[in-house]
């Protein structure tokens, strides 16, 4: 830390400064750290400039094809474009170049963290945390560990982003993370939808105003204990009796029936309950979702 910082700021260097990585140099400069932003197209580095001296908070360092900045940054996050070689060789420089006590984070959707890591010095500081577009507004961001990442490694980003306002969230290392297996499983579905006859505006409509508030509410397996799980079974069932095995119903659900588990209505499911905390939940959910039907409408 330099002794222009308040306690609090930290250097901040984000390499690749495209769609994400403009988001997350944004979002760090709204949280008042001191963000620089490695990118080599100049009118890109130059536009993302202007953008971030129009932030209040912001101190902002270079912006361009520098490394220079990278020997001081603390917390360093990668959004270089999504191809093995090129980030391999960018990890290896920023190997040589950080500092070893920074901590080096990949945005990357689908390489794994341990094909970066393996070409830097002390792998115990790599991670990856992985953004949403836009990042300055999406609050949650996917942190996962790769195989020799330390403990205090996730810690440290998971402080530094909630202090920032977002929603750190610890993952397993698999593709998709858990985002985009749940995400690309829907927006699948959604183009056989449209295959099948479906209108673009009826499919787009449909989850707009139906599923997609409320699980801005509560995530799907709060959401599948309040519907009810033998129901949901059921539905499984006759979806894979149209559709095929993609509808298979999940060993978990079958399972949670067989158990009588039925979700709130039975005071078990994905989760355990009570008659007040299965009230205290379906009042929440209500609560919730009519704040964001509100808010969108
Ligand atoms: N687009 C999304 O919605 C999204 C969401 C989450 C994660 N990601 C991941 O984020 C990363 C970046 O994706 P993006 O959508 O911002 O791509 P992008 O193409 O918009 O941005 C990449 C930027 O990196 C710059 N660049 C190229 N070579 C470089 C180098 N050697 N050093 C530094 N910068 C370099 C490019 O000039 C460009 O500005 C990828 O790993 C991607 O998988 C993307």
């Amino acid at each position: 830390m330099t002794e222009t910082q308040s306690p609090k700021q930290r250097s901040i260097v984000v390499i690749g400064g495209g769609i994400m990585g403009a988001g997350i140099a944004i979002a760090m400069a709204n949280a008042g750290h001191r963000v620089s932003v490695v990118e080599p197209d100049q009118a890109r580095a130059a536009a993302l400039r202007e953008r971030l001296q129009e932030i209040p908070k912001a101190a902002v360092g270079q912006i361009g094809a520098d490394w220079a900045p990278i020997a001081e940054a603390d917390y360093v996050f990668e959004a270089a474009p999504e191809n093995l070689q090129l980030k391999q060789q960018l990890w290896a420089r920023l190997g040589e170049v950080a500092r070893a006590d920074a901590v080096l984070a990949t945005n990357t959707s689908s390489l794994d963290v341990d094909d970066l890591a393996w070409v830097v010095p002390e792998p115990g500081r790599v991670l990856a945390a992985h953004w949403f577009n836009p990042a300055y507004e999406v609050q949650c961001v996917e942190l996962a560990p790769g195989s020799q990442t330390a403990v205090d490694t996730i810690q440290a980003v998971t402080e530094l982003l909630s202090a920032a306002g977002k929603t750190p969230v610890s993952v397993q290392n698999r593709p998709g993370f858990i985002a985009n297996r749940i995400q690309f499983a829907m927006i699948r579905e959604a183009m056989l939808c449209l295959e099948d006859g479906a209108s673009r505006e009826a499919i787009d409509e449909v989850v707009r105003t139906s599923f997609a508030p409320r699980l801005a509410a509560l995530g799907p397996l709060a959401n599948a204990d309040l519907g009810g799980l033998d129901t949901y079974l059921s539905i499984f069932e006759t979806l894979q009796g149209v559709f095929g095995e993609r509808f298979a119903p999940p060993q978990s659900l079958v399972d949670a029936v067989a158990a009588g588990r039925l979700g709130t209505k039975t005071l078990a499911g994905f989760d355990d309950y009570d008659e007040d905390s299965a009230a205290a939940l379906a009042a929440e959910r209500d609560r919730r979702l009519s704040a964001v039907i509100a808010a969108v409408r």
